[in-house]
């Protein structure tokens, strides 16, 4: 495992409480609606909890869930074990997931934590499992010299809007003590610009194009979808 995996598979404060955490799912799972498959597949690929599984399952086909962290697949195996339209996938089930079998591909908040390095690794295994007309949505990308004031603003705004400040503002302080830091600066947090992001999916066999607005709570990122050239 990285040890970003390592940190995910950890208990965490990244998020502030039960409401945050509600809230979040919620805003990610409405941006998503409009750009789900009807009657397709879904892979959610760093899925962390996944609130929104069974809502998205309802409007495509099917979701399947992939998180690298094991606690994290533990705890959605046993929430989501009884439906059916959902699958949690461990590495093997990804690996063995045929080849042309995803409509989407969903990837979001979760660039930052591979290594650049790895990027081009995964973006040919999830062309490959994108059937004819698929897509491959990298959403929720962190973008190179963003201040982390801006994130702080982000989040304090959001948790205003759904009555968790108090729980933020004290999510923060948690935060800055907690290994996030510690980590980030030892195995580094990938950030990109949208032309270069654009240029490594080109490089791998897409066309892009980058949605108006984010995918989620945070509007100073960015999303591009990318389609098999
Ligand atoms: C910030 S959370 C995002 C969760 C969810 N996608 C969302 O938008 O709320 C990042 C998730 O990515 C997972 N993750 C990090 N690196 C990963 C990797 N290399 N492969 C698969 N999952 C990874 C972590 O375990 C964690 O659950």
């Amino acid at each position: 495992m990285t040890l970003w995996i390592d940190f995910w598979d950890r208990p965490n404060a990244i998020y502030a409480d039960q409401r945050n955490l509600e809230a979040h799912f919620d805003r990610i799972t409405q941006d998503l609606m409009p750009h789900l498959p009807s009657g397709g597949t879904v892979l959610d690929f760093g899925c962390g909890e996944a609130l929104g599984a069974g809502a998205m399952a309802r409007a495509c086909g099917q979701v399947l869930l992939f998180d690298g962290a094991p606690s994290v697949r533990r705890k959605l195996a046993a929430r989501l074990g009884g439906q059916p339209r959902v699958r949690v996938l461990d590495e093997a089930a990804l690996a063995a997931q045929p080849a042309g079998s995803v409509d989407l591909v969903t990837v979001v908040s979760v660039l930052q934590y591979i290594a650049k390095d790895d990027l081009p690794g995964l973006l040919a295994r999830w062309r490959d499992l994108l059937a004819p007309g698929g897509r491959l949505m990298l959403a929720d990308v962190v973008a190179t010299g963003t201040p982390m004031l801006r994130d702080v603003r982000s989040q304090l705004e959001f948790a205003a809007r759904h009555g968790f400040l108090m729980a933020a503002l004290g999510g923060i302080v948690r935060m800055a003590l907690s290994d996030y830091r510690r980590v980030r600066q030892q195995v580094g947090f990938s950030t990109y610009t949208p032309g270069e992001l654009s240029a490594v999916l080109e490089r791998s066999g897409f066309t892009v194009e980058r949605l108006p607005a984010n995918i989620g709570p945070t509007p100073h990122r960015f999303t591009l979808v990318g389609r098999p050239a």
